[in-house]
């Protein structure tokens, strides 16, 4: 079997900056608050009617394409990891595929609901398709559009001033050499807390969940009645279209998570975390890690951190970081990268890769 291999990278954040500032004229938040416990400055937020999460995916993946040496006619299947999709169904997979204008070769799109790690969970599906021989160049592309789906008012603060939008994109292909290339994935869930980080509704649950929600919320769906509706005016009324998140409770089990999936990499590869040159942990607070850098005994030039200018990008994070890092020149041919990300499922992963 060969082994596979990251050979194109590329990103693309929109232009808008939006700064904890602009934040604090909408809602009660500050900017010390937002900086002391996210580190978040600013982030960015797509141009309605101009982008989505498919259409700054395409941007990234153009770059990536690029960047591999490829034409977009030699991709040969599309994985798409986003909780922001452009629309229920069909995925942003196919939409992506649209977009950059590759539908006359009738490739595979996945798309992938795993939110934080949804990335990493990617980039494990495309290394087992490309080491199988079963494509040989698989575009991976995390993109988020999260500013189209937040609560503006005091109310959502918690969740509104982390979240920004952006896309990042990898190509994946065989190698035959054998020291280099991703050494090994490795993916978690535990579904036992899937309502502490969820964007409930709209969705088709009609109810059916209330029984995990802390308040047995009642979401105002009609009972025995022919057919449902998807979104219901209770839901409108109340603002219940929002995500929702039990931030600390979060953050406590990222900060253990993330650690332990990160040395299962090392330990499962038999590399020595002495050796990595950087940690791209998923940018979900700041705080989260430094914990995990701290924990592990990292440097600082061993861990890559930009969330203060993006914010947390979900799918996006990871990818975002890696192709500012390439191109930064801090990664080089031979280096040991380690991807990590912990988030709504709860779902964690990481990879582990000799670049
Ligand atoms: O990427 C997916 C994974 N996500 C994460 O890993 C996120 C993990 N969690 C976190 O990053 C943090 O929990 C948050 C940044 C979300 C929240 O920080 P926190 O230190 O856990 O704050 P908290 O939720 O415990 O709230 C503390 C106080 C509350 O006020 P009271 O009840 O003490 O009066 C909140 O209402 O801070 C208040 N608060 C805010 N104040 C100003 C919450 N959000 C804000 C805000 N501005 N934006």
């Amino acid at each position: 079997m060969k082994n596979s291999i990251i050979v194109g990278v590329g990103h693309y954040v929109p232009e808008t900056v939006v700064k904890n500032s602009d934040l604090e004229d909408v809602m009660d938040t500050s900017n010390e608050w937002i900086i002391e416990r996210t580190g978040i400055e600013e982030r960015r937020y797509g141009k309605k009617h101009v982008e989505t999460s498919t259409t700054m995916g395409a941007k990234a993946a153009e770059m990536a394409i690029h960047d591999a040496g490829i034409s977009k006619e030699d991709i040969d299947f599309i994985i798409f990891a986003t909780l922001s999709p452009d629309y229920y169904f069909p995925g942003n997979g196919v939409l992506l595929q649209r977009e950059l204008g590759i539908t006359n070769t009738e490739i595979g799109a996945l798309d992938i609901r795993n939110q934080c790690s949804g990335f990493v969970y990617g980039l494990s599906i495309a290394d087992q398709f490309v080491k199988t021989g079963m494509y040989k160049n698989v575009l991976l592309v995390g993109g988020e559009m999260h500013s189209m789906g937040l609560d503006f008012s005091t109310r959502g603060r918690n969740v509104t001033v982390i979240f920004g939008d952006g896309a990042g994109a990898v190509i994946v292909q065989p190698t035959d050499d054998k020291n280099r290339g991703i050494l090994t994935t490795h993916l978690h869930s535990n579904g036992t807390y899937a309502e502490k980080l969820a964007f409930i509704s709209p969705g088709a649950h009609g109810g059916y969940y209330q029984k995990y929600t802390d308040e047995e919320l009642d979401y105002g769906f009609p009972k025995d009645v022919l057919g449902e509706v998807f979104v219901t005016q209770k839901m409108v009324d109340e603002g219940m279209l929002y995500p929702h998140m039990e931030g600390q409770f979060v953050f406590k089990n990222a900060v253990v998570k993330f650690p332990e999936v990160i040395m299962e990499a090392f330990k499962k590869s038999g590399e020595s975390i002495e050796n990595l040159k950087l940690l791209i942990p998923h940018q979900a607070n700041l705080r989260i890690s430094q914990f995990v850098q701290k924990r592990l005994g990292l440097k600082d030039e061993q861990i890559w951190n930009n969330i203060q200018k993006y914010g947390n990008t979900t799918a996006a994070s990871i990818p975002i970081a890696l192709s500012e890092a390439i191109q930064a020149g801090v990664v080089k041919k031979g280096d040991l990268v380690c991807l990590a990300a912990f988030g709504s499922g709860f779902t964690w992963a990481s990879a582990l890769i000799r670049w």
